[in-house]
């Protein structure tokens, strides 16, 4: 029987940059020509906000909030490092970066080779941009893929059902998709190396935004197009997690021991209609986080996509195929950190969920 570990992170992209960075997204947010201008006025700004920004525009808010962040990236590091796991599955999102036009799989599982190197600082969202470790654009990284398991788990998978595409390479990107990239890079901050393999395991998040929207914020900046018909939907709460289920089924009757983590921020502000845009879905993001300490998976399966994209909740279903499987797996969660932010566009969640 194999051995799980569950776990849910972010790889929230503001924390490869540098502190600037970090607190120079509101800014572009709230100027957004789509935006209400009623919030370029501090008088409009919630209980909160005005001090989180301070005097300096959040950058000193910057530095606290990304300490935050590396305590619980570090915590989260050294449970897997005690745990030490065959490979883990990375559940993460693809923003137009390897999903394009030519195909968008509502997920897929990557068998990537054992041993391969990146360059994320020349490509992807933060290409040839200043990164916080103040690595040069052709910085290469070493990642460990792990296909033989890709291979047990989507067979697996097959068996029992799931119609889950594959692949061993990628297509219209040099590099991961930003989402298992950033996830690995953030447990590794300390540049000690992340020997620990991993299985990529895609979610089309964005649905029928991904290629109208090309990935972020664009939505903010112009209408978004389409001919006819809205493109096809994400795969809903309760799709995602019944492959989540299956997905710790397969696992568990494996002779592996794995890690299934799911990696994104919870309510993200600029797709968020039910609060403008401009900050996280707090009351949503709240009722979610009840329903997850009380182990009531119920409730995440049965939310509806109006509520997912109303709370801005997209990046929310790779944490459905997590609580689909800590839901079959008959998991309670332990939260490490749930930080809430007026400024840094979403709120973060770093739970675990232990193995019996
Ligand atoms: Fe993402």
């Amino acid at each position: 029987m194999g051995e799980i570990l569950g776990m849910g992170t972010t790889h929230y992209p503001g924390l490869t940059g540098t502190d600037e960075g970090l607190c120079s997204i509101w800014q572009k947010i709230i100027n957004a020509p789509r935006i209400n201008p009623r919030w370029k006025d501090e008088a409009n700004w919630p209980d909160g906000m005005s001090e989180e920004i301070g005097a300096d525009k959040g950058l000193s808010s910057a530095g606290e909030y990304r300490q935050r962040m590396w305590d619980s990236f570090q915590k989260q590091r050294e449970i897997i490092d005690d745990f030490d796991p065959d490979f883990i599955v990375i559940i993460a999102d693809d923003q137009y970066e390897n999903f394009k036009e030519d195909i968008i799989p509502p997920f897929c599982i990557f068998g990537m080779d054992d041993e391969f190197e990146q360059e994320p600082w020349n490509h992807g969202f933060q290409a040839n941009k200043e990164n916080y470790w103040g690595e040069p654009y052709d910085q290469k990284i070493k990642f460990y893929g792990h296909r033989e398991g890709a291979k047990y788990i989507t067979s697996g998978l097959l068996e029992r059902g799931v119609a889950m595409p594959y692949a061993y390479k990628l297509s219209n990107s040099p590099v991961l998709a930003h989402g298992f990239n950033y996830t690995v890079l953030y447990m590794d901050y300390d540049r000690h190396g992340f020997d620990h393999p991993i299985i990529p395991l895609h979610v089309n998040c964005y649905g029928s935004s991904v290629i109208s929207a090309e990935g972020a914020f664009a939505h903010l900046f112009k209408e978004p197009e389409h001919d006819g018909l809205p493109d096809p939907p994400a795969p809903n709460p309760a799709l995602c997690h019944e492959v989540g289920a299956n997905l710790a089924r397969v696992l568990a009757d494996s002779p592996y021991k794995s890690v299934i983590m799911a990696s994104s921020s919870w309510s993200h502000c600029f797709l968020s209609s039910n609060t403008g845009y401009v900050v996280p879905d707090f009351k949503s993001d709240r009722r979610m986080l009840e329903a997850l300490k009380e182990g009531d998976y119920d409730f995440w399966r049965r939310r509806t996509m109006d509520e997912v994209e109303g709370a801005g909740h997209h990046e929310l279903l790779n944490w459905h195929v997590l609580t689909g499987a800590m839901d079959a797996l008959d998991r309670k969660p332990e939260i490490i950190d749930y930080a809430e932010t007026f400024i840094f566009q979403s709120n973060k969640c770093f739970a675990v969920f232990p193995p019996e």
